[in-house]
């Protein structure tokens, strides 16, 4: 079979070769994209008088009963054509005759790959922001069901202070506000046109960037050729914010598997949601957790890869590039299947409240507010801190808590304690008292929420 760009040679390509060099396997996802960009483009040479309208027109048509045709399962690609964009050209030939061999006046491949990659790369964006979105709704509203569920707040993973459950989940649900932003922030940078590149040096025919910009929907054209074919940073950037999108993920996953274990108890995973095992009977497993934090190891992977492909290869095209899209494919596959199984498994999620209230009791988690308590009362912190830390000593000896400790035994380390640190030491109050902005008391949180849902869920 003549290659479309067989010209210049006398032998066929190897079999071997012919194998090695084709991306058709993979590539074939961006058909529609090409697609839209080669009628953008044969719109464009029909209006610049470059061809003829009636051979515009006759190209446009042939290009969407292809497109009819791809979607009818009726189209088999062939390695032979390579890629995604020599096999729709030969399509195109096949069905319209001499006519489709006039497409690729003023293109090139670079720029078609660039383009439909930008495509994908957009539209991709765009459905992660929805998928973000509703990640931050669920967060959102099981926050606001669980503003006085009282829970142990970590550092180091031991217990430090009390919070509620709400809080912890807002955090997560601030940290999806900025994977969110980092979306947009995609959209503002990312949104030119490469096409018109050529093959890095633009064209000698009269082309209108502008009009497919249009067309296709950009902001505008690149202001470059040689930039605008060979630099891949939209898939860096995108794929950057997964991996940070799907490290918060990965945290909260950690958090889950955690709070699951008989030794927190904290929440249980709905059956839906969790698996069992294959020789324990007992066994339920939060494998989807599991899952997402494995996955992401996975994604942090796709960006090393474009990373690495990216960063020897002089200006302009080289063939390395044609490695930039297994990577993009499989981080926005799996950023997708992460943010969808986590609002599910989150919506279905078992709150032991009485478990976690009572977790937020033990290990001093109101020390800190006893020292407060004192600072109140006219002490300097140091020396607040210095005296709780011997109470606590004092209660640890005695396997007691601080709630517990006799008031006759506080005054012996201070007179400045009196009956009302009982109440001022319940967790529940403890939650409740911090309300500087950003806090766990239930008024923060709440205009926490009301942000969130105020600028990304109307
Ligand atoms: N399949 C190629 C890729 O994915 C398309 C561009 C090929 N360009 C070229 N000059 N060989 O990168």
């Amino acid at each position: 079979m003549e290659k479309l760009w067989g010209g210049r040679f006398q032998k066929d390509t190897d079999e071997l070769m012919e194998d090695f060099n084709s991306s058709i396997a993979f590539d074939s996802k961006l058909y529609a994209y090409d697609i839209e960009g080669s009628i953008a483009h044969a719109k464009m040479l029909g209006s610049t008088a470059i061809i003829e309208m009636s051979e515009s027109k006759s190209i446009i048509d042939g290009l969407k009963e292809i497109k009819e045709d791809i979607e009818a399962g009726k189209v088999e690609f062939s390695k032979k054509h390579e890629d995604i964009h020599m096999n729709i050209e030969f399509l195109l030939i096949e069905k319209i005759g001499d006519t489709g061999k006039k497409l690729h006046t003023a293109r090139s491949r670079n720029d078609q790959v660039a383009l439909d990659l930008r495509l994908y790369a957009r539209d991709s964006v765009m459905d992660l922001m929805e998928l973000t979105k509703n990640w931050m709704k669920v967060l959102t509203d099981l926050a606001e069901e669980n503003l006085y569920t009282i829970m142990p707040g970590y550092t180091h993973l031991q217990r430090a202070q009390p919070i509620s459950f709400a809080h912890n989940l807002m955090a997560y649900a601030e940290m999806a506000k900025r994977d969110y932003q980092r979306l947009e922030n995609w959209l503002k940078i990312h949104n030119i046109m490469p096409l018109g590149s050529g093959a890095l040096a633009g064209t000698t025919f009269p082309i209108d960037r502008e009009m497919t910009a249009g067309l296709l929907g950009f902001d505008g054209p690149c202001m470059n050729s040689l930039d605008g074919v060979s630099d891949r940073d939209y898939i860096i950037d995108l794929l950057s914010a997964a991996s940070t999108a799907m490290m918060h993920m990965s945290r909260l996953c950690e958090e889950i598997i955690l709070w699951s274990s008989q030794e927190f108890s904290f929440i249980e995973l709905d059956d839906a949601y969790s698996t069992g095992s294959s020789m324990m009977p007992q066994k339920k497993n939060p494998d989807a957790a599991e899952l997402v934090r494995g996955k992401t190891g996975r994604v942090y992977g796709d960006l090393v890869s474009i990373l690495t492909t990216m960063k020897g290869i002089p200006l302009a095209y080289n063939k390395d590039m044609q490695e930039d899209k297994e990577c993009l494919f499989d981080g926005v596959d799996t950023w997708s299947k992460c943010l969808v199984i986590m609002t599910a498994m989150m919506k279905t999620i078992k709150i032991c409240k009485d478990n976690m209230l009572e977790a937020s009791k033990g290990g001093f988690t109101n020390a800190t507010d006893l020292a407060d308590y004192l600072v109140k009362k006219g002490l300097a912190f140091r020396d607040a801190h210095k005296i709780t830390g011997e109470i606590v000593f004092d209660c640890i000896k005695n396997n007691i808590s601080l709630d517990e400790f006799p008031l006759e035994k506080y005054k012996s380390y201070s007179q400045l304690i009196e009956e009302d640190i009982y109440d001022e030491i319940d967790v529940r109050h403890c939650v409740q008292y911090r309300n500087s902005i950003g806090g766990p008391s239930v008024n923060q949180v709440q205009i926490s929420i009301e942000n969130i849902r105020e600028k990304y869920l109307k």
